[in-house]
């Protein structure tokens, strides 16, 4: 178990504008397409679910797949304080890429019983815009595991998850990698365009 001390202590430094907040999910669809724009993008605060520091490793074998730009924020805590960030202004919009079925019904259902589903919980109620790359989006898709393709038939309960989702107000629900892209520089431009 983590010391709840460490947890509480604030070692980073609120950065001086604000920035992405990304939130990575165990999930392997698309996995290595998100890191390759999370690498490109390189500066931004990303929050791992316990799931996503696992599948990292089985994807990427990496120890440090992360620029140090990037700063990771673990899942090691029950009240997940790091989220007070959001009600500080640290973050300008919150990415959570690619979202597995598990966390998508959770934030349906408004659970915030984890680190990435307090992140999407607390951004909303910050009125901080939110893209989700909803993996699970049509009848049957090619899914990359960790050495092969797999075929897979999304259940009509997450199909369904992802078009409520789809509904919530301040989301963005992207289907793929390249809309994905699109969207967070659309929205980065945005931000640099306000200044
Ligand atoms: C290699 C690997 C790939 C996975 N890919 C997916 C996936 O594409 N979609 C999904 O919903 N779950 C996938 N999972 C299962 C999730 O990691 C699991 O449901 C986990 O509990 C999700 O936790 P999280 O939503 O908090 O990240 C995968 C698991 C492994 C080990």
């Amino acid at each position: 178990m983590s010391d709840p001390r460490e947890a509480l202590e604030e070692r980073e430094e609120r950065p001086r504008r604000p920035r992405l907040a990304w939130a990575l999910t165990g999930s392997g669809h698309d996995f290595l397409a998100c890191l390759e724009i999370i690498r490109r993008i390189g500066e931004l605060d990303l929050f791992l679910s316990k799931a996503a520091a696992e599948v990292i490793f089985l994807y990427t074998r990496e120890r440090k797949p992360f620029p140090s730009g990037i700063r990771l924020i673990r899942d090691t805590t029950a009240s997940a304080p790091p989220v007070g960030r959001f009600y500080d202004g640290w973050y300008h919009t919150l990415v959570v890429a690619p979202a597995t079925s598990n966390t998508v019904a959770k934030f349906v259902c408004g659970i915030s019983d984890t680190l990435v589903t307090n992140v999407f919980a607390q951004a909303g109620k910050c009125r901080i815009p939110i893209i989700v790359y909803a993996c699970d989006t049509k009848p049957v898709h090619d899914s990359m595991a960790p050495h092969r393709m797999v075929r897979l038939w999304p259940r009509r309960i997450d199909l369904e998850n992802t078009a409520r989702l789809k509904e919530f107000e301040g989301v963005t629900v992207v289907e793929d990698t390249a809309a994905l892209a699109a969207a967070v520089d659309a929205r980065l431009a945005e931000v640099a365009r306000e200044g």
